[in-house]
């Protein structure tokens, strides 16, 4: 087991590279399966979730090569005999369900575990199986495995309760190849949903409206291989921009644009930070004290919700009270106590959290409950008194390549350790 270790109280400054977009790569992996021949990749970010992908896509039965240091990846899944998701890789990375979508569309049947509870929520998938069914796809639970096999899917109008984002990104495979037009209504906005519309169109399939809410797919007969290069992570922007803000650091975030973080830019300035965009990217200046404001998390483009445990770190320490409310998942506040661990005062009433700021946090050893809780963990890490360890950092290996790396570049005093019990 390993722990990161932080010494608090340096401002942030220097440049930092942008990771490819985790939500992003594993969507446009699983869409590699609807191929009949190899697609080549960049910018596929090294990270757990990234190897857990390639571990179930070859178990499927695909060939994955890698290149240099993992500067680009072919997959080849033709002809895939072994259409099943088991559990134990499921129960580690729920983002394997969107393996349905591609197996149903090209062998119409797949076998999937149901991935079950999650830290930061129930996050269930009848949404994914709803949608299915409507496209004809005959669905049974059986054994915690969802069974489901369709003779040719059907395209159907498709109205979302509840924008989902892998909802929207499995259906939307799905539908590439099947037979007539699919309309998704109450789609999912996000970048990595128009990132993973753009490869798709580039295999031969016909996706229009992708970044609205409202995508049309005309089924075709089949894909080919295509090359793509991934887009940046803007979720690890956008922690690095409330990074830069916090420790009061000024920081030059590269290969980075606004396009997709106005929600958040916003926001920052509202406490304080001083954003700005030129050629090389994106700076961040972080002011004296950061003015406590209010959050709501909204799915894209409101405030993302996967930027809400790294912005309460930020109010922990900001001048005033501020009301952070997640509507998105009904667990996700669990960093909340770790904060106050570290001195916070934080009062969870519901689906809103009241923050107010106190002069400054102690170092404390703290426990990461899930992805982006341990990013906010380590971000008041960087502005506390003293030392704080950050345990169970396998949660922060899934989702952000090297970070501990990517921070002591930028003056922060972080390491990485071996838990000795
Ligand atoms: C995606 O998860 C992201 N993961 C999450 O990022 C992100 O937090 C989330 O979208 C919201 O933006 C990937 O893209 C791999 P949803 P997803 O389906 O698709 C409910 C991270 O940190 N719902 O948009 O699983 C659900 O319970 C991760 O990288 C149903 O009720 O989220 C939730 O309340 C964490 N039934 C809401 O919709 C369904 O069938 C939004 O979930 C599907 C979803």
């Amino acid at each position: 087991m390993q722990k990161i270790v932080i010494e608090g109280g340096r401002p942030l400054k220097g440049e930092v590279e942008i990771s490819g977009s985790k939500n992003s790569a594993l969507p446009i992996l699983f869409a590699s399966l609807l191929g009949n021949t190899s697609v080549s990749l960049k910018n596929i970010p090294h990270l757990r979730d990234i190897d857990t992908t390639l571990r179930l896509l070859e178990k499927l039965g695909a060939k994955i090569k890698k290149g240099f240091r993992f500067s680009s990846l072919e997959v080849s899944a033709n002809g895939l005999r072994h259409l099943e998701a088991p559990y134990d890789l499921v129960r580690t990375m729920r983002a394997s369900v969107l393996v349905m979508g591609p197996l149903l569309a090209k062998y119409e049947r797949a076998r999937v575990s149901l991935p079950g509870g999650c830290a930061i929520g129930a996050r269930p998938i009848n949404l994914h199986l709803k949608a299915f069914e409507q496209m004809g796809a005959k669905i049974s639970i059986e054994g915690g495995y969802v069974e489901a096999k369709a003779k040719h899917l059907q395209g159907a109008r498709i109205n979302f309760e509840t924008v989902t984002v892998t909802g929207t990104e499995n259906v939307m495979m799905a539908a590439t190849l099947a037979k007539g037009e699919t309309v998704l209504e109450n789609a999912a906005r996000e970048p990595e949903v128009i990132d993973l519309a753009n490869f798709l169109n580039k295999m031969g399939a016909k996706v229009y409206g992708a970044g609205t809410d409202t995508i049309i797919i005309d089924g075709v007969d089949e894909l080919k291989g295509a090359e793509h290069t991934v887009i940046p992570d803007r979720i690890e922007m956008g922690t690095f921009m409330m990074a830069a803000a916090l420790t009061g650091g000024s920081v030059l975030i590269k290969n980075a644009d606004l396009t997709f973080l106005e929600a958040l830019r916003v926001k920052l300035e509202e406490t304080g930070a001083k954003i700005s965009q030129n050629t090389q990217g994106l700076r961040i200046e972080g002011p004296k004290t950061l003015k406590a404001i209010d959050i709501i998390t909204a799915p894209f483009p409101g405030f993302a919700t996967d930027f809400q445990a790294q912005f309460m770190a930020m109010m922990a320490v900001a001048h005033g009270t501020s009301v952070i409310t997640e509507t998105i998942f009904e667990n996700r506040f669990m960093h909340a106590q770790e904060l106050v661990r570290m001195g916070a005062d934080i009062k969870i009433e519901g689906k809103t959290a009241v923050v107010k700021g106190v002069k400054k946090l102690s170092g404390a050893p703290v426990m990461a409950s899930d992805l982006r809780a341990s990013a906010a963990l380590i971000l008041a890490g960087l502005v506390a008194e003293g030392l704080t360890e950050v345990h169970r950092i396998y949660h922060i290996d899934r989702g952000y390549e090297n970070i501990e790396k990517k921070f002591r570049k930028l003056g922060a005093r972080i390491k990485r350790a071996k838990v000795k019990y």
